[in-house]
């Protein structure tokens, strides 16, 4: 299969784009390099398997992925493109990139949902246990709605993270997209909130 990875230049993605190539996948990754690094994709250079595009994914269209990769057989899209680090000492984390990150969850996650049914590709979106907020239930059910704010410190990643599920679940229901939502628990969440 030929998948898409945004977000490929950073943790997660780039070890995910290891792991589908070590199973035999072609893996297109983007990224704009905002929080991710070369460092980390540099084994890669000169695979056949693997295509890096330096991108922002809010610009991205079908025809813009045409220029890199001219046929639509993108099979699976994971969209994992975004500031992660709720450290706000650390200088990649969200906290330092608050309209970056709400750009990336939302119009991002529209311009893939968008682009992912016109290529006919699945489409996974990486969320967020920080969608749950200040949690008063732990472990957090699929059921839980969640103690949140709309204007609290971390607004601009949980709320955007809740608003780029509630477009995942709306192209699925309304334009048949095959699409997903999953959120990753991260230890010690409670702990830094
Ligand atoms: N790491 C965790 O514990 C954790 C927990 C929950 C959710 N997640 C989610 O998983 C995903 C990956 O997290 P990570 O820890 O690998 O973060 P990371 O910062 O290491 O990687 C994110 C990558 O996205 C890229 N990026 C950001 N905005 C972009 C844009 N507009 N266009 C293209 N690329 C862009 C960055 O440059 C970076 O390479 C994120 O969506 C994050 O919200 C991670």
């Amino acid at each position: 299969m030929k998948v898409m990875v945004t977000g490929a230049a950073g943790f997660l993605g780039s070890h995910l784009g290891d792991k589908l190539i070590e199973l035999g996948h072609e893996v297109i990754g983007v990224d704009n390099l905002l929080t991710g690094s070369r460092d980390n994709i540099k084994h890669l250079e000169g695979n056949p398997k693997f295509k890096f595009m330096e991108l922002d994914v809010t610009e991205i269209n079908s025809e813009i992925l045409r220029r890199f990769t001219p046929r639509d057989d993108i099979s699976q899209i994971y969209h994992l493109a975004s500031p992660a680090s709720p450290n706000k000492n650390n200088s990649k984390s969200y906290i330092s990139f608050p309209f970056e990150t709400m750009q990336v969850n939302t119009v991002g996650t529209w311009q893939l949902c968008e682009t992912a049914i016109q290529i006919g590709a699945k489409l996974l979106f990486a969320s967020t246990s920080e969608v749950y907020g200040d949690p008063l239930e732990h472990p957090q059910k699929e059921s839980y709605r969640g103690n949140v704010s709309t204007t609290g410190p971390r607004a601009i990643y949980d709320e955007s993270k809740r608003f780029g599920e509630t477009i995942v679940s709306s192209f699925v229901r309304a334009k048949n997209l095959d699409g997903y939502s999953v959120s990753f628990a991260r230890p010690g969440l409670t702990s830094v909130w």
